[in-house]
């Protein structure tokens, strides 16, 4: 998929670029708050993401054009630049991550950016640009950065600039993504593998709710703080090094610790989502679907009940799904507060479902459901030269 970045860099600054990359965006199939409580997930990359295209300067300015955010025109900063709040604190931040780390840009760089994403559709559209930025900042300045390095900078940038205590898992999924698989990632060790998705007669299906929380960022963080809480608590009688370490029966053995009945439901959440992850996991092994689209039902009715980041129109949406024929599985997919719902069906049963769903969903709530069969792409890669 070409989005024509060289093109538009040629437009806004009068000279070709010298790369071009892409980063995806992701889906996740199931694992839902378990990356920052030491648990496992599992997403995928999207063919839909970012591309951009770059070059380096030779004085310490940084230029920056989007041409999904095009009202703001070329944005000009330099490398000792500090956050202003815009669309570019993303790449800036990204720039001070790499310097953090010991890699330090001592050339500025020309930047444009398109994105293929719906906007504001909790695909991790941030999460995409971080990780392109990085590959884009080693390239050009010829660091040697692993792609999980690249997806390690792109979280520190994202926690300690942007100020989102966001886990590893979509900048992972951005850079490590791999073609037809989901990616099984151990959120504390950062090992991972592959397992392929879907056949022929599958299909993977997001439904974009349209809904996006203005509070999901500060309803994240409260989410972790919870958490923390209740595993402090929780090691006052038992000692673990993180709420998923703990089994489910550990869980309900040490639970009674956690004073708080909402950082016990947080921890509850955790603690079975991540043993959910893990029978997912070994379901898709198995070929069988219709147990990992039970999964994909538990984990939403946790995520509703328990860790409280639905909102009516994700529910609406998977409890829709659920009684459709041909669908296995659907839930909530990402942070929560509106965004998408993962929908794993039998490909012949898509043309009837989105049917439904479209018209169901516009008589409930007056808004259109967007509806996209998802294709699991590659993760972050330069491009070839045309
Ligand atoms: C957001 C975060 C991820 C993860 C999900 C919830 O997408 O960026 O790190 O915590 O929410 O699973």
């Amino acid at each position: 998929m070409r989005l024509g970045t060289a093109e538009i860099f040629y437009d806004k600054f009068g000279y070709a670029p010298e790369i071009t990359g892409f980063a995806p965006g992701r889906v996740n199939l199931i694992g839902e708050h378990t990356d920052y409580n030491g648990g496992r997930v599992f997403p995928c990359a999207l063919d839909l993401g970012i591309e951009g295209s770059a070059c380096r300067r030779s004085d310490r300015k940084l230029r920056f054009y989007s041409a999904d955010f095009n009202g703001a025109g070329v944005v000009e900063l330099s490398l000792d630049s500090g956050l202003g709040g815009g669309w570019t604190d993303y790449p800036l931040s990204v720039f001070k991550a790499f310097a953090a780390m010991g890699y330090r840009a001592d050339q500025g760089a020309d930047f444009v950016f398109k994105g293929s994403l719906p906007h504001g559709s909790g695909l991790s559209s941030s999460a995409a640009l971080e990780v392109l930025t990085g590959l884009l900042i080693s390239r050009l300045c010829g660091f040697s950065v692993s792609a999980q390095e690249l997806a390690v900078f792109g979280q520190f940038a994202e926690n300690r600039f942007i100020g989102v205590n966001c886990g590893i898992m979509d900048q992972f999924a951005s850079a490590v993504g791999k073609k037809g698989c989901a990616v099984l990632l151990d959120s504390l060790t950062l090992g991972y593998s592959y397992a392929r998705v879907a056949d022929d007669d599958t299909a993977l299906v997001i439904v974009n709710s349209g809904v996006k929380h203005s509070l999901a960022s500060s309803a994240y963080n409260d989410r972790r703080r919870e958490c923390e809480t209740a595993l402090a608590q929780i090691n006052g009688v038992y000692k673990a090094t993180s709420l998923c370490s703990l089994s489910t029966e550990e869980f309900e053995r040490y639970s009674y610790a956690v004073t708080d009945p909402v950082c016990r439901r947080r921890a509850k959440h955790a603690v079975y989502e991540n043993s959910r992850v893990a029978a997912a996991a070994k379901a898709l092994e198995n070929g069988n679907l219709e147990r990992f689209g039970e999964l994909m039902k538990e984990s939403h009715l946790s995520l509703k009940n328990d860790y409280e980041v639905s909102c009516a129109e994700l529910d609406f949406l998977a409890s829709l799904a659920w009684e459709l024929p041909g669908v296995y599985g659907a839930r909530m997919t990402g942070g929560g507060f509106g965004g998408c719902t993962v929908n794993l069906m039998k490909k012949e049963s898509l043309g009837s479902f989105a049917e439904t769903v479209k018209k169901e969903y516009k008589t409930r709530f007056g808004r259109e459901a967007e509806i996209y069969a998802a294709n699991i792409g590659d993760g972050a890669r330069i491009l070839p030269k045309e």
